[in-house]
């Protein structure tokens, strides 16, 4: 059976499950693990790890005295949460399709992908970041996201290991300028906080190879260099001409969490900024929705839920909100049952109602067999969304059933 328990009631012996929080914050690259001695125990306190689930079927249970929640309870409650969230958000009709904007984004994507990888080797030789160049294809991607949101969100989801650094600070940066879109920022502030969404991992161009594309767990030293990429980033950005304020503040403290327990200056409170907090969600949601060498992604909508979960300490409550409404309850990518007892997955947001997205559906969990994939407007069919499914459990690819 599942529990999730707070850090100071775990002992040796126990089975953890889960880590709640983000696999960036600590070096537990595996999701399972025993714990076998006293020293695996402590190293949930050092890297400020506040929950886990533990597995009482494989490991040591809690004595009555300790509080612990159930699956069902925790996934009820975020359930909840997403549900009220859904309520307040009031989704824009796109200017254009999104098969339309695909087209666009796809071409717009392909050619950032080329512009970071010159900017981060150029940066590697030494040289400053061309700060023209950086803002030129940022205002793309903002004009693409201003068209219609989903279309380069969903393309940039599609990278691998070895693209993985490129993508992400496409993907970042797509993110920021749609949040900061739910948010109100002017046009002005869209650039910036784009510009700052590229740039916020350029200080990885510092960190050795063998740390970075690590398959196994980081040792206690290698997590420590990793955690320098921010600073040494900022140190980067710092000598280039034409960084704004904005770049340089999420380039430095993007890791920083609510509970000022994040890295590297253990921000919280009043100086932590608006942007900071913005660049922590979007980074962590990337990050976990996309595969690395050392771990497999989560789906967007498993992401989510789990965002949810331990959103508390990590992320700012309203601009997580705001984070929520713009990528949907229901993010494009999500595997979901819906009421005729068909499996579809989520491929756009549709104006008004973050409950009913459109979908593509394609399976039937009545004959466990494949149906002829049809685009279905929730907005406008008697059938909903019944629950997320695993999608890994189904075992089907998303990429290839999904917009792509
Ligand atoms: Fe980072
Ligand atoms: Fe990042």
């Amino acid at each position: 059976m599942l529990k999730k328990i707070n850090v100071k009631d775990v002992q040796v012996g126990m089975y953890i499950h889960e880590i709640c929080g983000s696999w960036m914050d600590n070096p537990f690259w595996q999701k399972s693990f025993k714990l076998t001695k006293a020293t695996d125990v402590e190293s949930l306190f050092e890297y400020h790890i506040k929950e886990v689930w533990i597995d009482t079927g494989k490991g040591l249970d809690i004595t009555s005295k300790v509080n612990s929640v159930s699956f069902e309870e925790e996934k009820h409650h975020v359930n909840n949460t997403l549900q009220k969230i859904a309520a307040g958000a009031n989704k824009l009709k796109p200017r254009v399709t999104l098969q339309e904007e695909l087209v666009q984004a796809k071409k717009i994507v392909a050619n950032a992908k080329q512009s970071v990888i010159s900017m981060f080797s150029e940066a590697r030789m030494g040289n400053a970041i061309k700060m023209d160049q950086a803002a030129d294809l940022v205002e793309e991607i903002n004009q693409s996201i201003a068209r219609n949101p989903g279309a380069l969100l969903s393309v940039v989801r599609l990278k691998n290991a070895s693209n993985y650094t490129y993508m992400h600070s496409i993907a970042v940066s797509g993110l920021m300028i749609a949040l900061g879109k739910e948010l109100g920022l002017d046009n002005a502030l869209l650039t910036e906080v784009g510009i700052a969404g590229l740039l916020h991992d350029v200080g990885k161009i510092y960190i050795p190879d063998q740390i970075l594309n690590k398959t196994g767990q980081l040792t206690a030293e290698e997590f420590a260099v990793m955690k320098t990429h921010p600073p040494k980033g900022w140190e980067l950005l710092n000598i280039s001409n034409g960084v704004n304020g904005i770049a340089l503040d999420v380039c430095q403290h993007h890791h920083e969490r609510v509970d000022g327990k994040g890295y590297p200056n253990q921000l919280s409170g009043d100086t932590l900024t608006t942007f900071a907090r913005m660049g922590a969600i979007c980074d962590v949601y990337d990050a976990i929705t996309s595969t690395r060498c050392y771990k497999a992604s989560w789906e967007p909508g498993e992401a989510l839920h789990k965002m949810t979960e331990w959103r508390d300490g990590h992320f700012d409550e309203n601009i997580f909100t705001a984070f929520v409404r713009t990528i949907g309850i229901y993010p494009s990518g999500t595997l979901v049952k819906l009421k005729s007892g068909r499996l579809a997955v989520v491929i756009e947001q549709i104006e008004g109602n973050l409950l009913k997205p459109m979908v593509k559906v394609f399976y039937s969990t009545h004959s466990m067999t494949y149906l002829l994939p049809e685009l279905l407007d929730l907005s406008r069919s008697s059938d909903t969304i019944i629950n997320r499914e695993d999608a890994q459990h189904w075992g089907f690819n998303l990429e290839k059933i999904g917009v792509n």
